[in-house]
């Protein structure tokens, strides 16, 4: 079994875009800036937030955190996404999902400007995508493309199963996954929680993408040998071990697969710096004006 190494490959990447930045600074040009706005304090989009800021810090670019208390109302928090769709300094943004359930987030997606959309969310984007025109990538799937790429994993002519249907992974990977691009080119099959006989189709995949969400979900009886996986999950399990009193563990059940499979992605430290360095990747691309001038 060999480690897809996500960790290294993010610092790795953050160097090169960091060069990139140092340079734009010496001529004296604006330096990409990304804002996020993150609304409640749920403890999961407070990390995910701050490795995001972190990551901008790393690499040279500006970053503005807007946090507001969930009791915002979906007006104000229009009103912020328009203000951030109009100020000339930032060059991209993103809303931290979850929202709080009387935010309509459907609505607050449409709101932003498809020119600022880093995430890649907004439909224009995501259908732009899926035509395979030019966009900004969402940030999961890129990531994992960009994984799958650098680590040499052949994905012509695979066959790859998504375990999960989320319009942020499961679905977004699937498109890309089967597209006539480089890393594409699978047989792509989504499952769910309606399908049928699902362990069966697991075990037919020679890649696996897991994003259900669900602690040790994929065990090694799910798995064809020499099978590549790639661990989408982040999920908390109790550990009176811990000094914290928990862990994090991904979908797959890590330790009893690793001597059946041929790749994986380790939880932490795979699929989840590699989510925070295309938030990093598109900003750069916002910046330069390459998908929308
Ligand atoms: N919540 C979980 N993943 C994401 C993401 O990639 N972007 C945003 N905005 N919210 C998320």
């Amino acid at each position: 079994m060999q480690l897809l190494d996500g960790k290294t490959l993010a610092t790795k990447i953050k160097e090169r875009i960091k060069i990139e930045v140092d340079a734009l600074k010496e001529s004296g040009q604006k330096v990409p800036h990304l804002a996020a706005v993150l609304v409640g304090d749920d403890p999961a989009s407070q990390a995910y937030v701050r490795n995001k800021v972190r990551s901008c810090d790393e690499v040279g670019f500006e970053s503005t955190l807007i946090k507001k208390d969930d009791a915002i109302s979906e007006a104000e928090l229009l009103d912020i996404v328009r203000d951030l769709n109009e100020d000339p300094y930032v060059d991209g943004f993103i809303v931290q999902l979850p929202l709080p359930d009387h935010i309509d987030a459907e609505k607050v997606n449409l709101a932003i400007n498809p020119k600022k959309d880093v995430d890649g969310f907004h439909p224009m984007n995501f259908g732009r995508m899926t035509l395979g025109l030019p966009s900004y990538l969402p940030a999961t799937p890129q990531g994992i493309l960009f994984m799958l790429k650098e680590y040499g994993i052949e994905t012509s002519g695979k066959k790859c199963v998504v375990i999960g249907r989320s319009n942020i992974v499961g679905m977004p990977v699937s498109i890309l996954l089967s597209q006539k691009r480089k890393t594409g080119n699978c047989t792509v099959t989504i499952v769910h929680s309606r399908t049928q006989k699902i362990e069966e189709e697991i075990r037919k995949a020679d890649i696996i993408v897991a994003a259900i969400g669900k602690a040790h979900y994929v065990t090694a009886d799910m798995v064809k040998k020499g099978a590549v996986i790639v661990d989408v999950g982040i999920n908390k399990v109790d550990d009176p071990s811990r000094k914290r009193g928990y862990r994090l563990v991904g979908d797959v059940d890590f330790d009893d697969v690793a001597d059946k499979v041929s790749w994986i992605t380790p939880v932490p430290g795979g699929v989840g710096p590699m989510t925070v360095t295309s938030l990093i990747m598109n900003t750069l691309i916002a910046a330069k004006g390459e998908i929308y001038g």
